[in-house]
């Protein structure tokens, strides 16, 4: 039977992505709820069909609103978040505000309408792995959160177990690896370098670049969510990742080598304090129990997609460029 999910921040990056292949994949009707921030993009939505998509601007600590969204909705899926760690490091309120305030009003308005509660998060609420340390992060691993965006986000996790085991509430909660794939925002690593090639400009990396990130495309994020919402056990927690590391240095020789660019063609620039040396998840639970895989097998090949989309939709980045430019040349990045 069609649900009704009530997806928020349904116009950023991965909410986005989500809403799109809920369309593709089920009869299921989605109701957005985004504040549109700098990160959030109307363009992101277009093209979806207007009978199955609704799309509200409002914000997740709005009490009244959300009651009234939940009320009306089957499934809430939670994605609304301040999600940048860069933008944490010199501002961390908002931070505060939504991923803490606003999953609190959501899972208040879930819980008086015994709904059915989806909450996105990240490996980051794990805290960072040595280079050459065996383990992976599963869901037995002690939270140790670095910066503003990943305590807040664990913060936020934490309430959702709280509201779980107190209240009854019927929720689950996965922490997904980075995600790469069309519609992110230019401040993250992957289509910042990508567009900075674009226009003409040098790469950027931080440091040394032997950071390692466990990259996933988006739509494996989006088929691993459905899978959870719709036969994971409630209470549980997921752990979403493709066996995907890469250290910062080998992604951006990657994108210059397929963009027809010599592999040195980047600067180093100053390195982002506090940042966490290495993420990296093992699944193996979301494989097992719920006979999840991923699409996307092959890093370079996705990669590569990636690069045509911002090639073929430089009206959807165009905008945000300067912007996001002028605020990393302030910090020195
Ligand atoms: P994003 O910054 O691209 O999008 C966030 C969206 O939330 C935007 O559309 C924004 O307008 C909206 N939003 C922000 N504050 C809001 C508020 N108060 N009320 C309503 N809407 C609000 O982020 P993203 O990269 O798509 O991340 C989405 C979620 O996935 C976040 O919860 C993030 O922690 C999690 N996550 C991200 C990654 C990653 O690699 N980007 C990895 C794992 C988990
Ligand atoms: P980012 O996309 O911000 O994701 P996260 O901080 O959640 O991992 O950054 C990914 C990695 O890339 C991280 O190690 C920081 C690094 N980085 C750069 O080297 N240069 C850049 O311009 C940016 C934005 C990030």
């Amino acid at each position: 039977m069609a649900r009704r999910i009530l997806v928020t921040g349904g116009a950023g990056f991965i909410g986005s992505n989500f809403v799109h292949y809920l369309v593709a994949n089920t009869d299921d009707s989605v109701t957005v709820l985004d504040k549109f921030t700098y990160a959030g993009n109307e363009a992101s939505l277009a093209g979806l069909p207007e009978d199955r998509v609704t799309v509200v601007h409002g914000d997740i600590c709005d009490a009244e609103l959300v009651d009234r969204l939940i009320a009306e909705s089957d499934v809430v899926v939670h994605y609304a978040a301040e999600s940048h760690n860069d933008n944490s490091l010199h501002d961390p309120r908002p931070f505060l505000d939504t991923n803490i305030i606003g999953t609190y009003t959501l899972i208040e308005a879930a819980r008086r309408h015994e709904k059915r509660f989806h909450h996105i998060s990240t490996d980051e609420v794990y805290g960072d792995l040595e280079l050459d340390d065996p383990e992976r992060f599963t869901d037995q691993t002690p939270y140790n959160p670095s910066s503003p965006y990943s305590s807040t986000k664990a913060g936020s996790d934490l309430l959702v177990r709280a509201w779980v085991r107190s209240f009854g509430l019927q929720a689950t909660i996965s922490n997904c690896s980075n995600n790469y794939g069309p519609r992110q925002h230019v401040e993250k690593f992957i289509p910042r370098q990508i567009t900075n090639i674009l226009v003409g400009d040098r790469p950027k990396l931080y440091g040394e670049g032997l950071n390692v990130r466990d990259w996933i495309h988006a739509d494996d994020h989006s088929s691993a969510v459905l899978r959870i919402v719709e036969a994971g056990r409630i209470g549980e927690t997921y752990l979403i990742g493709a066996d995907g590391e890469r250290n910062n240095k080998d992604v951006l020789e990657t994108i210059l080598e397929l963009m027809g660019q010599p592999r040195d063609a980047y600067e180093h620039v100053v390195d982002r304090p506090g940042h966490d040396l290495r993420y990296a998840i093992d699944a193996s639970k979301l494989r097992d129990e719920l006979g999840w895989a991923p699409a996307y097998q092959d890093f370079d090949r996705g990669l590569a997609d990636t690069i045509a989309w911002y090639r073929e939709n430089e009206p959807w980045w165009r905008p945000q460029k300067d912007a996001t430019e002028a605020k990393y040349r302030e910090q020195g990045q």
